[in-house]
């Protein structure tokens, strides 16, 4: 392993971000608000104005709710970059957060290509919730430099991030992905070894199993378990609302994503997932998911 300066929090001063998703578009914002320069990038251009356009509509809503001054919002665009040219920008990066699709082809290839792009210091963490970096860390020349730092849905509001090491992450690595995480306002959790889905994901997993499982035995109606989960357990939304909140189409790659890694037959998709997905119902992005969101 050669040898590479290590970086502190203090240090970052550049974020980028790679993919303008949900979730990718929520997290350069945070890290924008947080005051930090910030590059929101992706290969459409289109997702980016689709970024643009989303974003703008939550920051205009926090100056007309009284949340946020116009000065911040301004400053906050100020520092923000939306690009589709992914090499200039990272290589004045401090800090990459991967948040492109759950393919574990695509992601190595990527990392390899932001090893030989970006400075040495560099840390470069992906969101994903269930592809553990160790497989994506071999692509590159800087394993103790690469982790998971995974957000929640939506990025804007929730406050926890998984912060994960895999077995040659370095401890400088974390405490300054759990600093950076502080400083954009949330409330790191540290886990000390790797396991697919982490912490959160892995409850929430088996609530959504089990809420699937009454479903599919035709014991209930699945907006009955959402109201059974609001009203008698106090969760904001039930589990049908929230896989349509967190994309089915995210939700049926993740399981496809831990059955490659597992191969155990229990890690598939449920069937009723795959049906909504393989019918491009993703939930709210595409105005139909489990509930209809077409105006
Ligand atoms: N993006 C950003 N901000 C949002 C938002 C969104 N999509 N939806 C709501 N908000 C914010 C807004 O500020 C909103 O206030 P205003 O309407 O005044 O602007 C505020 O939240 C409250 O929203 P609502 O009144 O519409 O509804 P709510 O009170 O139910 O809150 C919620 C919405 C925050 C999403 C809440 O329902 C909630 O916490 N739901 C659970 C979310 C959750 O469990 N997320 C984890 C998903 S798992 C995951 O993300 C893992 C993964 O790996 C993908």
């Amino acid at each position: 392993m050669t040898e590479t300066q290590s970086t502190t929090a203090s240090e970052i001063n550049r974020v980028s971000v790679i993919g303008a998703g949900t979730m990718g578009a929520q997290i350069a914002m945070v890290a924008a608000l947080a005051g930090f320069s910030t590059d929101l990038i992706d290969i459409k251009e289109q997702q980016l104005e689709q970024a643009r356009t989303s974003l703008a509509k939550r920051l205009d809503r926090d100056v007309q709710k009284g949340r946020r001054s116009q000065d911040e919002v301004d400053a906050t665009w100020d520092r923000m970059n939306l690009t589709t040219d992914r090499d200039a920008a990272v290589k004045q990066s401090d800090f990459v957060i991967e948040a492109a699709v759950e393919d574990l082809g695509i992601k190595k290839s990527l990392f390899s290509e932001l090893d030989e792009l970006c400075p040495p210091h560099t840390i470069l963490a992906t969101n994903s919730s269930n592809i553990v970096s160790s497989r994506i860390a071999e692509a590159t020349n800087r394993p103790e430099k690469v982790c998971n730092m995974h957000f929640f849905n939506p990025a804007l509001v929730m406050k926890c991030v998984e912060v994960v090491p895999n077995p040659q992450t370095s401890s400088e690595t974390v405490a300054t992905t759990t600093a950076l995480a502080e400083a954009m306002g949330k409330d790191p959790v540290q886990l000390h070894k790797e396991v697919p889905g982490f912490v959160a994901n892995r409850l929430l997993n088996a609530l959504r199993k089990e809420a699937l499982d009454l479903y599919n035995k035709g014991i209930v109606d699945f907006q009955d378990i959402d109201t059974a989960a609001k009203t008698a357990l106090g969760h904001p939304m039930g589990p049908f609302e929230l896989m349509d909140l967190v994309g089915i189409d995210v939700v049926y790659l993740i399981r496809l994503a831990e059955y490659e890694q597992t191969g155990d037959p229990a890690s598939l998709p449920d069937p009723a997932v795959k049906e909504l997905y393989e019918a491009g119902r993703y939930g709210r992005k595409s105005g139909h998911g489990w509930y209809s969101y077409e105006s």
